[in-house]
């Protein structure tokens, strides 16, 4: 196929180019789109969509929101990127907006989700070492089962899902499994003194929306705080309004030593993520230890601020938990009726169905299929749930006539 960039691809040669010329390392729902606004996306042929997966919960905001759009060009035509051998004059005011926004000391830029999990580890292993009184190479970090924090060597390396690990190792060693919403556990594992840190997600995204039980979070930080070991919250994909809080911890007003953020930091404009922990943490990282050619550049910066300001400008938190709440209401009506659908289950915006068939059956995927047919793009995660996060910005009349296509759809299997 002959193609220039100019030309304007049917969806089909788009999806023969993905497939030729890319790693297959990913199965996307076949629709091709080329544009967003909002809560909508357009497929190449002109269609239009509910996004109810919001680039898993990185586009809060709604896509190509003015604001943080704006913010990106701007920064782009003036300075885009210097690296961190220069300072540049975006970063410190960034890093002054952030850390107050969120209520820390300190902040450490960085682009991608995982790069963030992987700043995390690295900071609590030191901290251990030069802080906690840890021997050299001893240092242990609690993780939980089934948890996803990202596609690294390292993070593999606590992972529990075949697809992820097989044929990727040697494993890095230092982690502790322990079942996740299980405090027991927690406190078992805690009494082995290398333990440096408990790595956790408020609520488990990728595994299929799983709520904690209320007063896990408070409980594990407290444990944590007893035995000298830091509580490291990511909330990469629950973080940023998604749950009807700036953070899913909010929910229980815990307040993690460490605190994962990406994703929606940037509206899904720019990939951007960071993590944030008090002085007496973060000092142990000095200069040469850790650091991105692109982490904290202007861009990233401004589009950060923007995009932080959209989520309290336009009360986002507020809004997902309110339409949270009546999806969830709905949805469960509908259980009621029909047996396809087990329960549904989640916080605020972050929400998933339990579809009544085997975890091999592809069910989910089908119905995926037809959503997208009447309009509704969602993806399964794993086995038969499907994850329903659309942009925050949604509003109660557009809410309904999902629900709407959702009940339609699943009632026709
Ligand atoms: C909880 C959590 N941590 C980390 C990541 C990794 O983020 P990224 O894909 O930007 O590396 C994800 C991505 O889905 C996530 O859900």
């Amino acid at each position: 196929m002959e193609t220039t960039m100019n030309e304007k691809l049917t969806s089909q040669q788009a999806i023969e180019l993905e497939n030729k010329y890319g790693a297959h390392n990913y199965h996307p729902l076949p629709v091709v789109l080329s544009r967003g606004e909002g809560v909508y996306v357009w497929d190449a042929e002109g269609k239009r969509y509910y996004d109810f997966l919001s680039a898993y919960s990185a586009v809060n905001q709604g896509h190509s929101h003015p604001k943080i759009v704006k913010a990106l060009t701007d920064q782009a035509s003036t300075l885009a990127l210097t690296s961190r051998a220069f300072y540049n004059d975006v970063l410190g005011a960034y890093e002054k907006y952030v850390t107050e926004y969120f209520g820390y000391d300190k902040v450490l830029p960085m682009n991608s989700g995982a790069e963030a999990v992987e700043t995390a580890l690295k900071l609590t292993r030191k901290w251990a070492y030069e802080k906690k009184g840890v021997a050299e190479n001893e240092a242990k970090i609690i993780v939980c089962e089934n948890n996803f924090h990202g596609r690294t060597i390292s993070i593999i390396s606590f992972s529990n899902d075949p697809d992820a690990r097989k044929n990727f190792g040697p494993y890095t060693p230092g982690f502790i499994k322990i079942p996740y919403n299980d405090i027991n556990a927690l406190e078992e594992a805690l009494k082995d003194n290398n333990v440096a840190g408990f790595l956790v997600e408020p609520i488990r995204g990728e595994a299929g929306v799983f709520v904690p039980d209320e007063g896990y979070l408070t409980e594990a930080s407290e444990l944590c705080k007893a035995a000298g070991v830091l509580f490291i919250a990511d909330e990469v994909q629950t973080g940023i309004a998604r749950t009807g809080e700036l953070l899913a911890v909010d929910h229980e007003n815990v307040k993690p030593d460490v605190l994962i953020l990406g994703k929606a930091i940037s509206g899904g404009v720019y990939p951007v993520s960071a993590v944030f922990a008090n002085d007496d943490i973060m000092e142990v990282i000095r200069p040469g230890e850790h650091g991105s050619t692109f982490g904290g550049n202007p861009v990233a910066a401004k589009v950060a601020i923007a995009a932080l300001e959209v989520i309290k400008d336009e009360k986002l938190a507020e809004n997902a938990e309110k339409l949270g709440q009546l999806f969830r209401s709905e949805i469960n009506k509908f259980v009621d009726e029909c047996d396809l659908v087990k329960l549904v289950r989640g916080k605020g915006l972050l929400n998933a169905i339990v579809i009544n068939d085997s975890e091999d059956s592809s069910t989910a995927w089908d119905i995926c299929i037809k959503l997208k047919d009447n309009g509704l793009l969602a993806k399964p995660t794993h086995g038969n749930i499907i994850r329903f996060a659309p942009p925050l910005v949604m509003n109660e009349e557009q809410l309904m006539e999902c629900v709407a296509i959702i009940k339609e759809t699943i009632s026709e299997f």
